[in-house]
């Protein structure tokens, strides 16, 4: 039996102490814990038992803490969490940060993307591939989502249907992806599964009243992932912004907690308002192109996913916007062949910039970047790369009770 006490956070939220000279990188425990700890795979260790706890240590609110992979920072008092936030940052950023909290701490997420297992539909239980651990309680999208499982479970129950079971490679339900506008207030479920027949007027009719859309789509690939090709339905995740409105396609990209994007939104309006020409790259269905281009000459949209693209073309039209233009593309592929940038919004997925659009940049030379990012570490490294100055950095938290952080930077040639 291991027992550590825990002294500080790496840069991925884990608590770190040692043992008899050895370091221990653990999940769930925090500055302060006094922690037995199994490791529930190589590599990884969670909490057994909490031997003492920390100050910053309080009851978490959910049955399934520990048990479900999710919410690392739980268990921690929400004025921690955002000091370490601010750590990380500064630690990353060598500066002073401000981080905005969210607006609301529950109930924050817009989108869940929910595993169908043998016995419940939920999230991957810590440390397995396989398992299921059941969402039943889970306070992070929506109070009518235990609702919507619930009805779930009972008509594939009815139905007869299985659940895929991804170490054997057989049965039929996969995914139950759940969105849910704060703003809009309209609902949208895709039942994705492997290849068969499901019953999606019944099934909408199951549960009409939770949801206004409903898809099923098919992903009969031996990858594990939420998203499918549609084989019937044709509805939209619908949502607002600062009031505009956006529908996107079932899987999909938008902002995942509305309120805080508001802010997000707002920033960058400020930091770009004004400028002739923008490129908006990695630009998705369209949210900061659309946002900044009342207030901007003309505005170039980036961005691979081609249904994506299509929705920003309708999104465009759909809000009065005629100054937006669009490249269905990779951005290391389109950037290069570009002109002229004056300024320029990033956006990239967590693994930051793609060279090839470090090396665009810097032959194209902006006025003025700004950079958002869910994964500072990256950010910082990829700023590095371009040799600009960060005139400013803000972090917004958008995912309570997660070591994630949102961050924006500022930068100038
Ligand atoms: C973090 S999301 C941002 C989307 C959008 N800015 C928004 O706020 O809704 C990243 C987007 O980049 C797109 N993407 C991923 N890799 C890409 C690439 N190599 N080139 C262009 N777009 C890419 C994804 O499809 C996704 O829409």
């Amino acid at each position: 039996m291991v027992q550590v006490e825990i002294t500080h956070l790496n840069l991925h939220g884990q608590g770190i102490g040692r043992h008899r000279g050895k370091e221990y990188r653990v999940d769930y425990a925090y500055p302060g814990d006094v922690v037995e700890i199994y490791t529930p795979r190589r590599g990884r260790w969670g909490v057994r038992r909490v031997v003492h706890a920390g100050e910053h240590r309080v009851e978490p609110e959910c049955p399934h803490f520990m048990k479900c992979g999710s919410c690392r920072w739980l268990g921690m008092r929400y004025t921690s969490q955002l000091r370490f936030k601010r750590e990380m940052m500064q630690r990353l950023f060598q500066r002073e940060v401000e981080v905005l909290p969210s607006p609301a701490e529950r109930y924050y997420r817009n989108r869940m993307d929910y595993t169908i297992g043998g016995d419940a539909i939920g999230m991957r239980r810590y440390g397995s591939y396989a398992e299921v651990e059941s969402a039943l309680g889970c306070l992070l999208f929506s109070p009518h989502s235990d609702t919507i499982l619930t009805a779930s479970a009972e008509f594939f129950r009815h139905k007869k249907l299985e659940h895929y079971d991804i170490l054997r490679r057989r049965g039929f339900l996969r995914y139950l992806v759940v969105r849910e506008g704060k703003r809009s207030g309209r609902r949208m479920i895709a039942v994705v599964t492997h290849e068969g027949t499901f019953p999606l007027d019944e099934y909408a009719e199951a549960l009409s009243g939770l949801a206004q859309e409903f898809v099923w789509a098919v992903n009969p690939t031996l990858t594990d992932t939420s998203r499918g090709e549609v084989r019937a339905g044709r509805g939209c995740f619908e949502e607002k912004l600062c009031g505009l409105s956006f529908r996107v396609p079932p899987f999909s990209f938008f902002q995942t907690n509305t309120l805080q994007a508001e802010r997000m939104v707002e920033l960058v309006r400020k930091l770009v308002c004004g400028s002739r020409q923008v490129v908006d790259v990695y630009c998705g269905a369209g949210t900061f192109g659309i946002a900044v281009a009342e207030c901007c000459g003309e505005v170039l949209g980036i961005e691979e996913d081609a249904e994506a693209v299509r929705a920003a073309e309708s999104n465009a039209e759909l809000n009065g916007v005629t100054n937006l233009r669009l490249i269905s593309g990779r951005a290391e592929e389109v950037m290069p062949g570009l002109e002229r940038a004056e300024a320029v919004i990033l956006d990239p997925p967590r693994a930051g910039l793609h060279p090839k659009v470090v090396k665009a940049l810097r032959r194209l030379m902006p006025e003025n970047i700004v950079y958002i990012s869910c994964n500072p570490r990256t950010q910082a490294r990829d700023i590095a790369a371009l040799g600009y100055e960060l005139q400013e950095v803000v972090a917004l938290d958008m995912f309570p009770h997660t070591p994630h952080i949102e961050s924006i930077a500022h930068l100038t040639p």
